[in-house]
C-alpha cells in the first residue's frame, strides 16, 4: 500500500469558487477574465515582456520554436537530459537536434559543451532550469550574441526561480531569454491539471505570438478593438486555455507565496537531515550554484549506480513511499538514436541512470519526511 505518493496536487481552495465564477460569467472559452489576470500577475510580479497561457508548457515549446522561424536543415542545441518536449517542439518544425551534456555538478546543460556544438547552421538554443535551478545564463546569452542565436528558457519547473548575473542583478529564470515556456501541470509547484505559458521578452516576437496563439488569426487585436474585423493571417494553433483551466490557476497564483514558503521547508528539511547521515551507495545531493535560488521544485539523490538506484526506488516501495528517477536520455532514445551524430554525452547518462525523486509536495508532514529519510538510512546503511 502506498502510504506517502510521490506528488499529490495541493489546492489552495479557491479554485472551485473561482470556476464557478467563470462559468456563471458566461465566458468559458478562452482569453477572458481570468486569463488576462494570470497573465498580468505574472508580467507585473516578474517583469515578463508578454505572457499568453496557454494548454501546457508542450504548447508554450511549440509556440516557441514556430516564433523562432527554424526551418529544414537549421539546428537547434537542446540538452539529451530533458523531457521529449524540449526537443520534441522544434523537431516538428523540422529542424535537426543538437544534443548536448549537461553540467559535472547539476544536470543543467554545459555552456562549455554548448559553445562546441555551435555551427553556422545553429539558430535556437534551449535550456532547461532543472528542478527550477537556473542554467549558467550569462555564459550561455553571451554565446547567443555573439552568432546571433535565439535563448529559449523551458522554464517548465522554474516558476518563482531567478538567476544573478555577473551585474549582480537578480533576474527572474523566464524573463532572461528571447522566449520561455513554463508548465503547470499538476506535478509542478503552481497547478491548472494541465497547463502552460509562453513568455515572450523579444518585443519583435509579441505581435505574432499572439496570432499563432489564436488559431492563426488576428483575433486578439479585435477583442482589444484595434481592427474592425480579424481574419486567418498566418500559421498557428489552438493555444489558449479556456476561462476554466486559468480559474483554477488564479486560485494558485494567489496563493504562490504560501506555496514557495511551505516547498522550501520541506527541502530544507530533507536537506538538513540528510547531509548528517553518512550514506553509502549515495553520491550527492542537489548542488545549487552561487548564481542561482532554489524554488523546491525537486529534492533528488544520486546515486553511486543504476543498481543502488533501483534497490533504493524498490525498498521505499516496500515501505509504502514513492520515489521516482527521472528522464530518459533523448539523444539515444528510439524516436531519435538513428538521427544522432554526435558523441557520448556521460553526464546525461549518469543523471539518466542515478538521479532519484523524494516526495516533495505541499501536504508532505514532518512526520513524512522522517519517514522517508529513516528509511533511505536504513537502505544505504
Ligand atoms: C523540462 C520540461 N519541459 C517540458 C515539459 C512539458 O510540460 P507539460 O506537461 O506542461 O507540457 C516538462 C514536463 O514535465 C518538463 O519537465
Amino acid at each position: 500500500m502506498i502510504k506517502i505518493p510521490f506528488n499529490k496536487p495541493h489546492l489552495s481552495g479557491r479554485e472551485l469558487e473561482y470556476i464557478r465564477d467563470a462559468v456563471e460569467s458566461g465566458k468559458i472559452s478562452g482569453n477572458g477574465k481570468y486569463t488576462r489576470m494570470c497573465q498580468s500577475f505574472f508580467e507585473g510580479r516578474y517583469g515578463f515582456r508578454k505572457c499568453l497561457l496557454t494548454t501546457s508548457c508542450t504548447d508554450a515549446l511549440e509556440m516557441a520554436a514556430i516564433l523562432s522561424g527554424v526551418a529544414r536543415g537549421d539546428e537547434v542545441i537542446v540538452p539529451s537530459y530533458t523531457f521529449v518536449s524540449t526537443a520534441l517542439a522544434f523537431v516538428r518544425q523540422g529542424a535537426r537536434i543538437v544534443f548536448c551534456d549537461s553540467c559535472f555538478e547539476n544536470p543543467n546543460i554545459n555552456p562549455e559543451e554548448i559553445a562546441k556544438l555551435i555551427t553556422p547552421r545553429t539558430k535556437v538554443i534551449v535550456v532547461v532550469h532543472y528542478a527550477g535551478v537556473a542554467c549558467a545564463m550569462d555564459a550561455i546569452m553571451d554565446l547567443a550574441t555573439k552568432y546571433g542565436i535565439l535563448v529559449v528558457e523551458d522554464a517548465a519547473q522554474a516558476i518563482d526561480s531567478y538567476y544573478t548575473g555577473h551585474d549582480g542583478v537578480k533576474r527572474p529564470l523566464g524573463s532572461i531569454g528571447h522566449l520561455a515556456a513554463f508548465s503547470f501541470h499538476e506535478t509542478k509547484n503552481v497547478i491548472s491539471g494541465e497547463g502552460g505559458m509562453l513568455v515572450v521578452n523579444d518585443e519583435r516576437f509579441i505581435r505574432r505570438a499572439e496570432i499563432i496563439w489564436e488559431k492563426g488569426t488576428n483575433r486578439a487585436e479585435f477583442f482589444r478593438g484595434e481592427v474592425n474585423k480579424y481574419g486567418w493571417v498566418d500559421t498557428g494553433s489552438s493555444f489558449l486555455p479556456s476561462e476554466i483551466v486559468s480559474a483554477f490557476l488564479w486560485a494558485q497564483l494567489e496563493a504562490l507565496d504560501d506555496i514557495q514558503s511551505r516547498r522550501k521547508a520541506i527541502w530544507n528539511s530533507y536537506y538538513e537531515k540528510i547531509k548528517c547521515l553518512s550514506l553509502t551507495g549515495v553520491s550527492g545531493l542537489p548542488v545549487i550554484p552561487e548564481y542561482a535560488t532554489n524554488n523546491a521544485h525537486m529534492f533528488y539523490l544520486m546515486m553511486d549506480s543504476i543498481e543502488k538506484r533501483t534497490e533504493l526506488i524498490e525498498r521505499m516501495k516496500r515501505e509504502g513511499i514513492l520515489c521516482v528517477f527521472h528522464y530518459l536520455p533523448l539523444h539515444s532514445s528510439k524516436f531519435y538514436a538513428a538521427q544522432y551524430i554526435g558523441g557520448q554525452l556521460c553526464n546525461c547518462d549518469r543523471y539518466a541512470d542515478c538521479l532519484v525523486r523524494l516526495p516533495l509536495f505541499y501536504e508532505l508532514t514532518s512526520s513524512d519526511i522522517e519517514t522517508v529519510v529513516g528509511v533511505l538510512s536504513e537502505a544505504a546503511k
